[in-house]
């Protein structure tokens, strides 16, 4: 049985599994438990074999409205041993977890989204927004920066000028906007919002999960090297994958395409 918390929700449907924040009534703001959740369904989630694809939303009409301004900054603030705890569990799920999680991962943005939000939007493989859905770089407004990774974050993935303005302005901006500074890859009317979501995560069910996770490492590898680095990499990661692959991706989607000539690459998977 699905462990059950008090913050997130965990649902398994065929293969995909949804992570969903789970504080509606608070916009799903992240307090330290929520973090301390994730932090532990992340690990489990990992390792379990029947999730194939994890897509990580919020409950409610929120993705999440950032760090819990009571719980995560004012209660802690004279509580030094707490608040290291709370940045610690934030970071490491919010960053580190979801970049190296083994198999792909999608954010669903279904509403809301600010601030310490930014971070799992940024660490996740693919993210899909609703078009009405809100984000913002809201830090501004009340007097902090965007802190924790957030600076970071948006330094790395968008152009100079969509970061230094959202980041100075605090303005809030829309999912349309968002698909269009490529913070998510598209966004489309909310309605749809969750169809379209299943339908990316059952294109990456239909792949070879070992392909699919050396492909993840090798994409976000090669950003920090130079060229030759990157050719030396990944002659090697290619060498360890088909060694290791127990399905032999490789040798069945050469067979399926040049010997059977049952189906074409250019379209779509070959039958694991
Ligand atoms: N921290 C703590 N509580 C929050 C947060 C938050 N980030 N966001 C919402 N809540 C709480 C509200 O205090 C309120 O609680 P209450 O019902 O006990 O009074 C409840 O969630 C609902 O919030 P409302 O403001 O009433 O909801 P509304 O739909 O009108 O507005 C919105 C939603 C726009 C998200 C607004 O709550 C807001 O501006 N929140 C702060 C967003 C923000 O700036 N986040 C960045 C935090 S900083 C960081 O992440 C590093």
């Amino acid at each position: 049985m699905t462990k059950q918390f008090e913050c997130i929700k965990i649902e398994k449907d065929a293969g995909i599994t949804w992570l969903i924040l789970n504080r509606p009534e608070k916009r799903n703001a992240m307090s330290p438990t929520l973090h301390f959740e994730m932090n532990e369904a992340l690990g489990e989630l990992a390792l379990d074999e029947e999730t194939k694809v994890l897509i990580i939303t919020g409950a409610g009409e929120a993705f999440s409205a950032g760090q819990d301004i009571k719980l995560y900054f004012r209660e802690t603030e004279n509580d030094p041993v707490k608040k290291a705890a709370a940045q610690q569990a934030s970071n490491n799920w919010r960053w580190h977890k979801l970049v190296h999680f083994p198999k792909p991962t999608i954010a669903m943005i279904n509403g809301y989204c600010f601030g310490g939000a930014f971070t799992q939007v940024c660490a996740v493989d693919i993210a899909i927004a609703a078009d009405e859905a809100t984000f913002g770089l809201s830090e501004v407004n009340w007097g902090v920066i965007p802190g924790g990774i957030v600076s970071w974050n948006i330094a790395e993935l968008l152009n100079h000028r969509d970061a230094m303005f959202y980041a100075m302005t605090g303005l809030p901006f829309d999912g349309k906007k968002a698909a269009e500074i490529k913070l998510v890859n598209y966004s489309v009317p909310l309605a749809q919002l969750r169809e379209e979501t299943m339908k990316i995560a059952k294109v990456l069910l239909d792949k070879n999960p070992a392909v699919l996770r050396a492909t993840k490492e090798a994409v976000r590898t090669v950003r920090g090297m130079t060229h030759d680095q990157a050719q030396q990499y990944l002659a090697a990661k290619l060498t360890a994958l088909t060694a290791t692959d127990k399905d032999k991706g490789m040798q069945k989607g050469m067979n399926q395409f040049l010997d059977d000539k049952s189906y074409r690459p250019g379209f779509g998977a070959f039958k694991n």
